[in-house]
């Protein structure tokens, strides 16, 4: 059911792959929600060509954008700002790749370029992405800017890998950018730790099904679904929650402050 809780408000999407990804859901909510939008990826995700039916269905314009790179974000905010008329209200960055996870090398054997590129593509794109609005004054006031993030930033889990650290940094920029936004434009900008969801990054995780069924198990309501993901950015691009700013929200259906579930002591105890 819509609420018309984003009328009027303009907003810039990155990261919908396919219909599975976190911030397609998001997507199609907002339009509902009553925003205007505009769609991003990288030039070689465009290429598959999926988005085009979610752009077509939201009536958005695609702008390609790498986000390691400064001169794409600010095509894609000027271009976006012609688009629209006027400033952007909301960003979601919806962003994420372990070049190590991907290339099977575990934790403990990670090869640094590929750290590094994982750290410019997960992380530091936050802060270009802050960055590159923040000089380009392209962001009304009051504002909202959130990324996805999850609770291996707090917590070891093993097969997260490198992204654990990548996350913990995403953390970071979204506190210390929020500080400056907020002092110039009212701007806000959250992380939403979401829970284990199947998307194409979430698979890339190793043992991805055991993962996905623990946090099910421990989480006293389930696992959130990319639905209520969505449904949950909506309220954080809206005026509803204009005085939440630089904060890591858990959205996951109690998992981070649960410290065992009777299903998990159950299993257990039949081994
Ligand atoms: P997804 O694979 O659908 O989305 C990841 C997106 O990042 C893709 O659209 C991909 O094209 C984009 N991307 C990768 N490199 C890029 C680059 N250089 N420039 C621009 N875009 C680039 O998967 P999902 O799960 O929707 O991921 C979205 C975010 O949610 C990620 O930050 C992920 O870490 C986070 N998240 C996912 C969870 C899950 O279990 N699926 C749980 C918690 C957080």
């Amino acid at each position: 059911m819509a609420h018309n809780l984003l009328k009027g408000k303009k907003g810039i999407i990155f990261g919908a792959l396919d219909e599975k990804s976190l911030a397609w859901r998001t997507a199609l909510r907002c339009v509902e929600e009553g925003a205007e939008i505009v769609l991003t990826n990288a030039p070689v995700a465009l290429r598959m060509g999926e988005i085009n039916k979610l752009a077509e269905i939201c009536k958005a314009p695609v702008i390609p954008a790498d986000v390691t790179i400064t001169d794409d974000l600010k095509n894609l905010f000027t271009k976006s700002m012609e688009h629209f008329g006027g400033k952007i209200d909301f960003v979601l960055h919806s962003v994420g790749m372990s070049l190590n996870v991907r290339k099977g090398r575990s934790y403990t054997d990670l090869d640094y370029d590929f750290s590094l590129k994982t750290l410019n593509i997960s992380a530091l794109s936050l802060h270009r992405v802050l960055q590159t609005a923040y000089q380009m004054d392209a962001i009304n006031d009051w504002g909202s800017v959130v990324a996805l993030t999850y609770i291996a930033a707090q917590r070891a889990f093993p097969d997260y890998s490198e992204m654990a650290d990548a996350k913990a940094m995403l953390e970071s920029v979204a506190r210390s950018f929020g500080y400056h936004y907020g002092i110039k434009n009212k701007v806000r900008v959250n992380t939403v730790s979401q829970s284990p969801t199947p998307t194409t990054a979430g698979s890339g995780v190793k043992g991805f099904g055991g993962f996905i069924g623990y946090a099910e198990k421990m989480s006293p309501l389930g696992n959130a679904s990319a639905d209520n993901c969505a449904d949950y950015l909506v309220t954080l691009f809206s005026d509803m929650t204009r005085m939440v700013t630089m904060q890591n929200l858990y959205h996951d259906g109690g998992f981070s402050f649960t410290g065992v579930s009777n299903a998990i002591m159950d299993a257990l105890d039949k081994e």
